[in-house]
């Protein structure tokens, strides 16, 4: 049997299921954290100041850490790195999914050539792997499948000083989130698993839009659906707290109002990526970086790994059917109607979140986003084939880490029911 995740254990569970609730976690645990952020076309200029202040010239060595697509961007860090003549290397091994190999073979570059910086230039995948990298790197006799978000302690940075997140996408906020996804590859067949720890935080974040605006546009979509999950399944969950309301609702203003900008106009609106860039990074604080996702996180984790789907189109398309789940349990959802303009005065209950599912679902197809699986266009579903692996499906959104802190309790029926009601869009009516 696989060896598994300490969040997939019967006593995990039972014991996650008890932290919830805005009263207890408010006495028990309200962490917050959040690292240097640098926003705008200075930033860049404004780390290399403070390498160049804070590195000996030994230490100037720079690993930058990219994929196939964002390999594009390195000449923009480096350019500046050779100003302060900071030696650098250039790994571009990065895979999606962040398969466990390749953890492994960027340990072992960082090992041969010893970097006291490691860059980041990506999205999820690349902010993921330097994340599991620091540690293999740094500890290599630790097991990522034991580390335990609030309680282990791992000792990082001994040998790297400092990790600088460089995001290129608005959505994933990987780098304000102390949370990795990989997939553990020696299981059959392979799953995603999360290792959550505060010393995975990158110590510098730079929001340029350089590295975001030339994104195509079913990227600017997926990553901006991917966003809006993060804040609201945050905002509807029991475990948000003031704080993270206030970053949370901001962060669905804003994407209301300038993804369907960043969309359309692309490259000729930096304005609106400038906006979506601190919303996403606002959403990410408010979510996975302090509290958790919603239970859209769990589906489309699932969902994204069976299907090989993108997982912000993945999360966002489960979105309506997280919030419609939670509804029987919750009244938050009620304070994000006047973001999506419905009026709240005469209508009751039930006609009211009609109207605010219908109002998210037409915002999601504003920007040509999918609100049910049959919709989705990259790749297509075959129904039969949804339905033939619905108990796999379940299976891998019941014991992902995320069902541990839904507000209401699930069971593999409702996840099941939730899946097929997801299919061709019938709102959650149980
Ligand atoms: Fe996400």
């Amino acid at each position: 049997m696989a060896k598994l995740a300490w969040y997939e254990t019967e006593i995990a569970r039972n014991m996650m299921s008890r932290m919830g609730g805005r009263a207890i976690r408010g006495v028990l645990l309200n962490y917050f954290s959040s690292k240097g952020i640098y926003t705008g076309k200075l930033g860049l200029i404004q780390v290399t100041n403070f390498l160049q202040a804070a590195l000996n010239s030994e230490e100037r060595r720079a690993l930058i850490i990219v994929d196939d697509y964002t390999q594009r961007f390195v000449k923009k860090v480096t350019d500046y790195l050779e100003s302060i003549n900071m030696e650098y290397h250039v790994w571009s091994g990065v895979l999606p999914e962040v398969p466990m190999n390749t953890i492994e073979e960027g340990a072992k570059i960082c090992e041969e050539f010893k970097p006291k910086v490691i860059f980041g230039i990506g999205g999820g995948s690349v902010m993921d792997t330097v994340k599991t990298v620091l540690i293999k790197y740094e500890k290599p006799e630790q097991d990522l499948l034991t580390i335990l978000p609030y309680f282990s302690s791992l000792g990082l940075r001994n040998k790297v000083k400092y990790w600088i997140a460089i995001p290129t996408t608005s959505g994933t906020g990987s780098e304000v989130a102390q949370a990795a996804v990989i997939t553990d590859t020696r299981r059959d067949p392979p799953k995603k698993i999360i290792v959550v720890n505060d010393e995975l935080l990158a110590d510098i974040v730079i929001l340029d839009t350089d590295f975001v605006k030339d994104m195509p546009p079913f990227l600017t979509m997926a990553t901006g659906l991917d966003a809006l999950a993060h804040a609201i399944g945050a905002f509807v969950s029991n475990w948000s707290s003031p704080y993270v309301d206030a970053l949370n609702k901001m962060a669905i203003k804003e994407i209301v109002k300038f993804l369907p900008r960043t969309y359309k106009y692309g490259a000729n609106d930096l304005e609106a990526h400038n906006h979506m860039q601190m919303a996403a990074l606002m959403a990410a604080l408010g979510a996975q970086g302090n509290i958790t996702s919603g239970i859209d996180h769990a589906l489309g984790h699932s969902f994204g790994k069976i299907f090989d789907v993108h997982h912000g189109l993945s999360v966002g398309t489960f979105l309506p059917y997280s919030i419609g789940f939670q509804r029987n349990v919750t009244d938050r959802w009620k304070k994000l109607c006047p973001i999506f303009g419905i009026e709240k005065e005469n209508k009751n209950r039930d006609e009211l979140f009609k109207e605010f599912i219908l109002a998210l679902k037409n915002f999601i197809q504003s920007i040509d986003g999918p609100t049910c699986i049959k919709e989705i266009k990259n790749p297509i579903i075959k129904k039969g084939e949804y339905f033939e692996k619905l108990d796999l499906l379940v299976d891998y959104a019941f014991n992902d880490a995320v069902t541990l802190a839904s507000t209401r309790q699930l069971n593999i029926d409702l996840y099941k029911k939730i899946f097929t009601y997801a299919w061709d869009g019938k709102n959650i009516d149980f």
